[in-house]
């Protein structure tokens, strides 16, 4: 039986991707450190339904911890796979605080890959990087090919430097690595500091919404089936001639550009309700523009973006009225 490791498993993404491997039968290792960078009651309800499923093993535990995951590794020897989604994540904090990003994204992503590249027979480590990191790249849609040497905000640069160590492992120690930059991501149990999850919390409730850079602002929004039916495509296909070469890294996100606006309109007719807007100027570190060029996951991994925003958006609505 196959078990795969996913850190961050009590997290909006790593709750998906665990799910879906839980549901084909795998084993799954989940770490976690229940961090309170947002409601640790929803991680805690996203590891209710986990726990539901017998074939998963969850440590509270903090990756930057050498000791600590040295420990459960150990208890769950081998571990061959691994989905590296533990994180500090968000622009914006990282301005007010960066120090978290050190410890979680640069520490911790350390010691993972020291930890697989000790592991006999390693299958696979697939990291999570992000669309971010194309700092104020003008040319839509973002490719891989794209410099990505200017970051804009310091959160981004932790991911950029992410995609570097993993590099520098992958020559020094032959072992297979994938690193997916992943573009705006919503749906279902989704994050509290991300804009469709406060725009739909402050419509219900009546309150104003912040509307950065006047609403001149565009994302690529790519829906959580996506993402994970690509991260699973991606485990799925470790790259086969690891020597001479950079390990792979593919663009996930919708190809598509939707304004903000747009997306608030969208929001809002969904909701049956105007949102009272409060414009602003543009934030530091924000991005302007995302759009994904993703030929490449298509051509290499089959991956296959289905949701359009209207229909995603419906449902992260339907979930959050009866969550909430
Ligand atoms: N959501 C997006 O739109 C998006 C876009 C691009 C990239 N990403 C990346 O995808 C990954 C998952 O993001 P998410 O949206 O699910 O975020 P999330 O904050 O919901 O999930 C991250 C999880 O990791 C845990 N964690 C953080 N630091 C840890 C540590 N040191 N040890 C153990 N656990 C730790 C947190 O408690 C959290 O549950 C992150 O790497 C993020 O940078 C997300």
């Amino acid at each position: 039986m196959t078990k795969v490791l996913v850190t961050g498993a009590a997290g909006f993404i790593g709750f998906h991707v665990a799910k879906s491997l839980l549901e084909r039968g795998d084993i799954v290792v989940g770490f976690d450190n229940m961090n309170s960078y947002y409601s640790v009651k929803l991680k805690e309800s996203r590891l209710e339904i986990l726990s539901k499923y017998s074939n998963f093993h969850f440590y509270n535990l903090d990756i930057s911890n050498t000791d600590i995951v040295e420990k459960a590794w150990a208890k769950e020897k081998p571990i061959t796979k691994v989905i590296n989604l533990a994180a500090q994540a968000g622009v914006r904090y990282s301005i007010q605080d960066p120090y978290p990003y050190v410890t979680s994204n640069l520490m911790g992503f350390t010691v993972i890959l020291e930890r697989c590249r000790r592991q006999p027979d390693f299958k696979h480590l697939v990291y999570a990087s992000t669309s971010s990191i194309y700092g104020t790249n003008k040319d839509l849609p973002f490719s891989e090919e794209q410099k990505t040497d200017s970051p804009i905000s310091f959160y981004a640069a932790t991911k950029k430097a992410n995609e570097l160590m993993a590099q520098s492992y992958y020559h020094l120690y032959n072992f297979p690595i994938t690193g997916l930059r992943l573009f705006t991501v919503y749906g279902p149990w989704g994050r509290p500091d991300m804009s469709i999850f406060k725009f739909t919390k402050a419509i219900l409730n009546n309150e104003p919404i912040d509307v950065f850079n006047n609403g001149q602002m565009a994302r690529d929004f790519t829906y959580i089936d996506d993402i994970v039916q690509g991260t699973l495509a991606a485990l799925e296909k470790p790259p086969v001639n690891t020597t001479n070469l950079n390990h792979p890294i593919y663009n996930l996100g919708n190809k598509s550009r939707e304004s903000l606006l747009t997306f608030i309109e969208v929001l809002e007719k969904i909701i049956g309700k105007k949102a009272i807007k409060n414009f602003l100027p543009l934030q530091d570190g924000d991005i302007l523009e995302t759009q994904s060029d993703i030929r490449k996951a298509q051509n290499a991994l089959g991956y296959n973006p289905q949701t359009p925003i209207t229909e995603g958006i419906t449902r992260f609505v339907e979930w959050y009225k009866s969550y909430y």
